[in-house]
């Protein structure tokens, strides 16, 4: 029988090229985001390809009880959820005070909340079943503090702790939790927010979203506790358990800024 996988964040970036590399293995997929038009056309693009089951859920994942209306649409048409892509986000770019509240509320919301909600709803599906396999997107961003995207680096750290520490709880239970943690990719995210300008940014290789994509599937699949895409994202996280934190702090403002003008 074909698996099934819900991935949010599927219309576009990231989760548009796991949405391909699951209907690509035969898996049937649900999608989730805002964008209605980008979601059809993804469908009828896996549906005429690989003959797959596409279902198309349009929901705004900010929105309190959104996770739990998704859930509830699934369960009512009949389709069982064998593994759960957390990967809708974003980012915004720039000093803490600058921004309005509204933009952190929903990146709290979306990055965390939701995240968390849907993780809750489909363990207890699964309980005393055969389990099933979660992917959470976290970032490179999740092990340091990041001074110019605070809000975005402090929800990426939650990402990832909550991940490890449920894979563990979760292990008796036969779910695996696997984080992936990409560094910065060639997606939307830069646009949307406004990071493009940043040194970090302008200073390294930019990775492709289909090869974190496959990342990221093959260290679900082998129920991989952490994968961080890139040589020198893994480096990172190592070398700064070395460094004073307020070191760390300090190099992550300077890759966060500007760069100086010629
Ligand atoms: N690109 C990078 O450099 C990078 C690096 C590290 C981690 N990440 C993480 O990777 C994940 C995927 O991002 P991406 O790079 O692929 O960015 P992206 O191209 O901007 O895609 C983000 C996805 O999230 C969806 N989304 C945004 N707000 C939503 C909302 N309120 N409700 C439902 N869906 C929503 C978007 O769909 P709609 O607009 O259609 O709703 C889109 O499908 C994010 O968690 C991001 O934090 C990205």
């Amino acid at each position: 029988m074909r698996k099934t996988a819900l991935i949010t964040g599927a219309s576009k970036g990231i989760g548009k090229e796991l949405a391909r590399l699951l209907a690509k293995k035969g898996c049937n997929l649900v999608l989730v985001a805002r964008s209605s038009e980008y979601l059809t056309r993804l469908k009828e693009e896996l549906e005429d390809q690989y003959g797959v089951e596409v279902r198309v859920i349009v929901k705004d994942l900010c929105e309190a009880d959104a996770p739990k209306e998704v859930f509830d649409e699934v369960k009512q048409a009949g389709i069982r959820i064998d593994y759960l892509i957390n990967n809708a986000g974003f980012g915004d770019w720039g000093r803490f005070m600058d921004k309005p509240w509204e933009r952190y509320k929903t990146m709290i919301e979306l990055n965390t909340m939701a995240l968390t909600y849907f993780m809750h709803l489909y363990v207890n599906e699964w309980k005393g079943k055969q389990g099933g396999k979660i992917l959470n997107i976290a970032s490179t961003a999740a092990f340091q503090p990041g001074p110019m995207m605070a809000v975005y680096f402090a929800t990426k750290s939650y990402v990832l702790k909550l991940s490890e520490a449920l894979n563990h709880e979760l292990g008796e239970e036969g779910t695996s939790v696997t984080v992936l943690c990409p560094g910065p990719t060639s997606t939307y995210f830069g646009e949307e927010s406004g990071m493009s300008a940043s040194r970090l940014v302008k200073n390294v290789k930019i990775a492709r979203a289909s090869d974190v994509a496959r990342l990221g599937y093959d260290a679900m699949m082998k129920g991989k506790p952490v994968a961080i895409h890139g040589a020198m994202n893994k480096i990172a996280p190592f070398a700064i358990r070395f460094f004073p934190r307020k070191w760390v702090t300090h190099l992550s403002a300077r890759v966060m800024r500007l760069p100086k003008k010629r």
